[in-house]
């Protein structure tokens, strides 16, 4: 059985007074919860991880730097991250790859500069609107599993999030069947390039306007293990009806 994962990306959003959150979606969780993972903004990640002891809700971070250490004023090492007591960090982020400009090749070193931190990888991958109009989704896709997945991954040190970006803080949600067909297709890649029984192993997320009101019908999907969660992450009332959602599917 792949496992299951409830991801709660914050972005740039939140203080520390907001990690009461934590200790409130705690006491809301089901008696038999899915991983959940929140990802706050990395100031808070040390307190983040005080205040999730006990609770089983584990800490990530929202990027890394590839490199280990260095002359890279303003950025924040995996090292350091694993540091607070994180034990996930997103990569590869839409908002990253658009505002930063980072490429498959930056997101592809970062996976590796996590791992060798001893840090989960959260690899996001997804096709803009313009390309999802076009029919090039699959394209996109295929092409950024090749370029941002290192060759070393493995069935534990991986967890891919599809997250089309024009469903992203839109409301927009693509249908089940697309939902199917993309994380069908990642599946079948991961198949193709690493064989069976680490394809079997990766959690697949998808992610983009998820919601209490459409999380059941999102994880009606094989091949859906999880969500990777925005908006919806940040008020704990919010969370634990998808959390719940995925523990029931
Ligand atoms: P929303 O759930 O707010 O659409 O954000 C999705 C996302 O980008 C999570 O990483």
């Amino acid at each position: 059985m792949r496992r299951k994962l409830a991801a709660g990306n914050w972005k740039m959003n939140g203080t520390a007074a907001c990690l009461a959150e934590l200790g409130a979606l705690h006491k809301m969780l089901p008696t038999a919860p899915p991983e959940v993972v929140i990802c706050p903004p990395a100031p808070l990640l040390f307190r983040a991880h005080e205040a999730a002891r006990g609770t089983g809700i584990e800490i990530g971070a929202q990027d890394c730097h590839m490199e280990a250490s260095g002359a890279f004023t303003g950025d924040i090492s995996a090292s350091l991250i694993a540091d607070t007591g994180a034990l996930y960090v997103i990569v590869g982020h839409s908002e990253r790859r658009d505002a930063h400009e980072e490429r498959d090749r930056d997101v592809r070193k970062k996976a590796k500069a996590a791992w060798a931190a001893g840090l989960t990888a959260i690899i996001c991958i997804g096709e803009t609107l313009e390309d999802h109009e076009a029919n090039n989704t699959l394209d996109i896709i295929a092409g950024q599993l090749a370029g941002s997945l290192p060759d070393q991954m493995t069935g534990t040190n991986t967890v891919i999030a599809y997250e089309p970006i024009w469903a992203i803080g839109t409301g927009k949600v693509p249908t089940l069947e697309q939902i199917v067909e993309v994380h069908d297709f990642i599946r079948a890649k991961l198949e193709t390039r690493y064989g069976a029984d680490i394809a079997d192993m990766v959690p697949l997320l998808y992610g983009g306007s998820v919601k209490p009101d459409n999380a059941a019908t999102i994880f009606q999907a094989a091949n859906v293990d999880g969500a990777l969660v925005g908006g919806a992450s940040l008020k704990a009332v919010d969370f634990a009806p998808i959390i719940q959602a995925l523990a029931d599917s």
